[in-house]
């Protein structure tokens, strides 16, 4: 069945929600996206992702459409609309459609404001038992990771490659460092217990749930780096997963066919998975 999407106003079913041949996000790739998950019918840390939008559509001076407190109302109706239990709502602005191809911004053009949600089990995802497995690219992305760009097409190309060898993600390598995976966080365990993850800045995208796996662990009194890692770290690691909306905190047992540890899925990773699954459950919206 059709699920309904949101376009500029208007709740209508997917297969009819459209937007314009000049559209910038079309022609110039000049927007802004974000991706919140539900569980049980709610939104998870929904409030960190209109903050990263907040700050992305800023960056980039793109005037919201709706205020933050409408769009999570339009996202809540979406939610509700499609019976959505657990999967993802999808959020995308855009510069809007002027009359012609410029590349300077257009003056007197209303922002395009598109969502749509699927469904997902992410708490119960076969990949959460088994690991994944990551290949390592090049990252050959801008230089503002920091920004929530729906340029993807770097990224696009490292998960492609990552599928066609049949891993789960690609961590890109910029320096001879990991910077990110390519639609989620990085971390590793080391042998003496600490969590190591790239510190934010203009080379990574700062992950939402990168930031509240941190905060956990920081509570539970875990020794947390905020640093770059190589890839001969991360093969020497004692644990090493990926965090994202999309996946929550999912293990990574081998880079570019290396088995880290015993190539199972490690204790740290599982516990602070549960940790994030409770934490998401208690403060979801
Ligand atoms: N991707 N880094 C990159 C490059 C990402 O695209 C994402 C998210 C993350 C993790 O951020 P968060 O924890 O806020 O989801 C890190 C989304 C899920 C996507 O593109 O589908």
């Amino acid at each position: 069945m059709d699920s309904i999407a949101y376009v500029n106003g208007s709740f209508v079913p997917l297969s009819e929600a459209k937007v314009s041949v000049l559209d910038r996000g079309f022609l110039f790739a000049d927007g802004i996206y974000e991706v919140a998950a539900v569980l049980d019918g709610k939104l998870i840390d929904n409030a960190s992702h209109l903050a990263r939008l907040a700050r992305s559509v800023g960056e980039i001076s793109l005037a919201l459409p709706e205020s933050l407190a409408r769009i999570e109302e339009i996202q809540k109706e979406l939610v509700t609309r499609n019976n959505l239990v657990s999967g993802l709502v999808y959020l995308e602005v855009t510069r809007g459609a002027d009359t012609g191809r410029d590349f300077a911004f257009p003056k007197g053009v209303k922002p395009t404001l598109i969502l749509f949600t699927s469904a997902k089990d992410i708490v119960n995802a076969p990949s959460a038992k088994t690991g994944i497995g990551v290949i390592t690219v090049p990252d050959i992305r801008w230089t503002r990771r920091d920004i929530k760009s729906v340029a993807l097409l770097a990224q696009v190309l490292a998960k492609q490659a990552a599928a066609e060898a049949g891993a789960g993600e690609a961590w890109m390598i910029e320096d001879g460092k990991v910077t990110e995976g390519g639609s989620s966080s990085a971390f590793i365990l080391t042998q003496d217990d600490v969590l190591v993850t790239r510190q934010n800045g203009s080379e990574i995208l700062p992950g939402c749930t990168r930031k509240a796996v941190v905060a956990l662990a920081e509570e539970r009194q875990l020794r947390v780096e905020e640093r770059a890692f190589t890839i001969e770290e991360a093969l020497a690691a004692k644990e090493a997963f990926i965090t994202s909306a999309s996946s929550f905190v999912q293990a990574v047992v081998s880079i570019d066919g290396k088995k880290i540890a015993n190539g199972k899925p490690g204790a740290m990773t599982d516990r602070l998975r549960e940790i994030y699954v409770d934490f998401a459950r208690k403060t979801a919206v």
